[in-house]
């Protein structure tokens, strides 16, 4: 198992740039996670929950006419079929597991799409301990179906209204909160973010989706894939599908980020194609940046990839070369959510798209032995009134005479 060194490296990214308040939590926390991973009952009943609550394993869908016109073959990993509709439910079960192993009586999590927030309000609800979710101000706007939904579960949803009222403030505040209430509330975090041991850990519960596509598609395709593609907004999805297929050097690993209105405009979200290296919420990685260091706006149509950072283990394969990243612009990603939609009867989350806007790329480029999957991480619900909107501003921009 690849992991990070003591002090929460991989290679130079990571670690844990804290105030000293957080220090023990996070210690604790560690200590904790160390204890539960070799534990077995531990993970029977992680996977108990995943079988008989989320729906696992998600299956795996060949996407005969998306891919129709290019030759080679297109794969859908289908974490939107989980229960509450996206591949975050398997972190947030994991770690409720563990706040509740640790005694603690209280939830609180960050949110920017709202698909983790709606799948900590539900293993909340499930296990009988109560949830709050701080989400930013933007983002509660555009996502209104999930703070309708985390609200129908029973969760407090905060809005955040500070900085560019995005996931990146909504995180700020978080951290704010359990400094202050650390004793009895565990912070449940949505991504490969954050500081030691939060990365390692999200991605030990992420990495069923890798694990199950290996047996998916040794036992569909008898071989492996060739190029695995996910979408990278903090980095968990791409991490879950990436770790179990790391020793195959044959595999290619493609993490895709959001492009936003363009790589060279600064109205993206690109933490590793356009940013540098600095430290974000308690770990150094790459992020978008000023030249004095203050972290700058973000910007792309899908909320969840709206994040100026990304985990600390995709800076070290992003360095050492194992996986290359590219960037989708919001237009490719509209255009690849609408084509998925009508070609194969699937809404995919607008983060998803953005992975379904590179395969159509890459399968133009590859030949027919090609066998690439693609993670849909979530489901598109959510997404469908941002569409409408960028399609009612697209129309009023045309029809106004330049
Ligand atoms: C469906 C979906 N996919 C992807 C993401 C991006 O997160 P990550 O990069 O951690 O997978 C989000 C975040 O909200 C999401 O809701």
């Amino acid at each position: 198992m690849h992991k990070p060194d003591e002090r929460g490296y991989f290679g130079e990214f990571g670690g844990r740039w804290v105030p000293e308040v957080l220090v023990k939590p996070l210690a604790d926390v560690e200590a904790a996670m160390s204890e539960a991973f070799a534990d077995p009952s531990f993970w029977d009943e992680f996977h108990g929950l995943l079988s008989e609550y989320v729906g696992r394993p998600s299956p795996i869908t060949t996407a005969k006419r998306f891919a129709q016109p290019r030759s080679a073959t297109i794969v859908f990993k289908r974490e939107d079929l989980n229960h509450t509709g996206a591949h975050k439910v398997n972190n947030t079960i994991g770690q409720a597991l563990l706040a509740k192993r640790m005694g603690k009586t209280h939830l609180i999590a960050e949110t920017g799409a709202g698909q983790h927030g709606v799948a900590v309000a539900t293993i909340g609800a499930k296990l009988g301990l109560p949830v709050d979710v701080y989400m930013g101000a933007v983002d509660v706007e555009r996502q209104a179906l999930n703070v309708y939904v985390m609200r129908l579960l029973g969760a407090t949803v905060h809005e955040v209204t500070g900085g560019t009222q995005t996931l990146k403030d909504a995180t700020n505040e978080a951290f704010r909160v359990w400094a202050s209430q650390c004793d009895d509330t565990f912070y449940v975090i949505g991504s490969v973010v954050g500081a030691h041991p939060y990365p390692f850990m999200v991605r030990e519960f992420q990495r069923i989706i890798g694990d199950e596509v290996r047996v998916q598609c040794q036992g569909k395709f008898g071989r492996l894939p060739s190029d695995i593609i996910a979408c990278v907004g903090g980095g968990s999805n791409a991490m879950g599908i990436f770790t179990a297929f790391i020793d195959d050097r044959n595999v290619n690993l493609w993490g895709v980020e959001a492009a936003g209105k363009g790589l060279n405009t600064p109205e993206n979200a690109a933490a590793l194609a356009a940013g540098s290296i600095g430290v974000l919420h308690g770990s150094r990685s790459y992020l978008l940046q000023t030249n004095e260091g203050q972290v700058r706006p973000t910007h792309s149509v899908s909320a969840g990839l709206d994040y100026p950072g990304v985990g600390p283990e995709h800076a070290f394969l992003k360095d050492s070369g194992r996986a290359k990243y590219v960037a989708v612009t919001d237009a490719e990603a509209i255009a690849a959510f609408k084509a998925c939609a009508s070609m194969e009867g699937i809404i995919p989350a607008l983060e998803s798209a953005h992975a379904l806007a590179y395969a159509e790329k890459l399968a133009k480029e590859r030949g027919e032995e090609a066998l690439i999957v693609v993670n849909l991480s979530g489901r598109g619900d959510k997404d469908v009134t941002q569409i409408e909107k960028a399609e009612a501003e697209a129309m009023f921009t045309e029809a106004v005479p330049a």
